[in-house]
């Protein structure tokens, strides 16, 4: 349970909240590159912490993130015009590199006015399939992330998008939520059995247990949390990382998730399953990982879970109860949705836009919800107070996510030695706590 106050303070990520501002703090991912213009190509609006950045590629492919506003008198450089080394402002003609570098000024007549201003750009790096950005002040630049997927090509990497339309801790949540998959997801994961991929071999275990133990630890990072299974003699422990401030390293070892607010009510849900050995990322694994899931584009498209459907008709409202098959759940399914991605979707857009946790019931499966809501604030309260920001200039390649049987005694935990504790009082889950800190 939060307080309103406080509540707010961990969802809105508009220019000038705190979350937004711990958020500005990072390295963040803002697109994938695929759906970047290509060298030269015609400039594309992008929405993310409540405002909107134009990216483009210049005719030698350099990718650039501007401010949407002209810097002259604030015209959109969505209108603007694609002129090989830079994006000419149609108002006045104020042409600009994508370094920032102001190439023309052809209503100045002084040459060397161009010289001592600066177009307002953002510094942007390819990688991993994504296009990311740093949106803070140009001091406080990090190092660049090296996550473990950023070392595979495209052929051994899926890359998917899902857009919600919800806050984006209500997407987090169900991230670190290990007791809704044997509920929510109970049609998908009783299909598993048999299907040749990696996914489905990596949850086909928890089928058996709808009520795991869940135990949860600070860190350096953010926090791990486990959920335990009975597994014959031993236990099953599933271990997922949060990483500050809106990345998840997922118990199946090869996915990782980032969830991006394009606003206070919708968010960009990305995700990168990559594997050294295996070209998953050639067709038709691609394909087959992505429709397992409910992340091919014509499942998206019929939800409103693309940018370019998410505005219509087809979004999920409870106009159109969400889009829930009546039909397929008499015939047994057990929600009505096409698939896990769906599934998820539904309950957090169906809880509200941003939603409102002074009511929520927590109980000790939400032990996870408590260490994110106290994670996500420490972020905020960081920047606001001058304290540390959870992860924010760590190096985090080592930081994993993992699958594993354990014996009866055996601490969980040793499974990621690797992870620097920083406290494992168990998560607490009234409001009270949260508040100690
Ligand atoms: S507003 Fe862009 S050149 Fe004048
Ligand atoms: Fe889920």
């Amino acid at each position: 349970m939060l307080n309103r106050q406080d509540n707010e303070t961990m969802c809105r990520t508009g220019p000038g909240t705190a979350m937004g501002d711990a958020m500005r703090r990072f390295w963040m991912p803002v697109a994938q590159v695929s759906e970047l213009p290509g060298a030269g190509g015609e400039p594309r609006v992008l929405q993310l912490l409540g405002e909107r950045f134009i990216a483009w590629r210049d005719d030698q492919g350099r990718a650039g993130l501007f401010a949407e506003h002209c810097l002259h008198r604030g015209a959109s450089m969505q209108l603007a015009r694609a002129e090989g080394d830079g994006l000419r402002c149609i108002y006045h003609g104020w042409k600009f590199a994508v370094d920032g570098a102001v190439l023309e000024t052809p209503n100045v007549a002084d040459p060397r006015f161009k010289q001592r201003i600066k177009g307002r750009t953002y510094p942007v790096r390819e990688a991993g399939g994504l296009l990311w950005a740093y949106l803070g002040p140009r001091e406080h630049e990090p190092a660049f992330p090296a996550w473990p997927f950023m070392a595979c090509d495209d052929a051994h990497r899926v890359n998917a998008v899902a857009v919600m339309n919800c806050n984006f801790v209500q997407v987090m949540e169900g991230l670190v939520d290990s007791s809704h998959l044997t509920v929510l997801h109970a049609s998908g994961l009783a299909k598993t059995n048999g299907v040749e991929l990696d996914f489905a071999k990596k949850t086909t275990h928890m089928q058996f247990d709808a009520a795991p133990a869940i135990e949860a630890d600070e860190t350096d990072f953010g926090f791990h949390y486990v959920a335990m299974r009975p597994n014959g003699e031993g236990r099953m422990a599933r271990v997922a990382s949060f990483i500050a401030p809106c990345f998840i390293a997922n118990p199946n070892g090869d996915l990782w998730f980032a969830v991006v607010p394009v606003d206070d009510e919708r968010c960009n849900f990305f995700h990168v399953w990559w594997n050294a050995e295996k070209a998953i990322g050639e067709e038709p694994m691609r394909t087959q990982q992505l429709a397992f899931v409910g992340l091919d584009d014509p499942t998206l498209a019929k939800y409103g879970m693309t940018a370019a459907t998410c505005d219509t008709e087809a979004a999920m409202s409870w106009r159109n109860g969400y889009r829930q098959d009546r039909a397929l759940q008499r015939a047994g399914h057990f929600t009505g949705f096409d698939s896990f991605t769906q599934e998820d979707a539904a309950c957090g857009v169906s809880a509200g836009g941003l939603r409102d946790r002074s009511q929520e019931m927590l109980s000790t499966a939400d032990v996870a919800i408590s260490r994110l809501y106290r994670s996500l604030l420490a972020c905020a309260r960081g920047i606001r107070e001058g304290h540390a920001i959870p992860a924010l200039g760590l190096e985090v390649g080592h930081v994993v996510g993992i699958s594993a049987e354990i014996g009866a005694a055996q601490d969980w935990r040793s499974l990621v030695p690797q992870h620097k504790i920083v406290s494992s009082k168990a998560g607490a889950v009234a409001s009270a706590a949260l508040h100690s800190n």
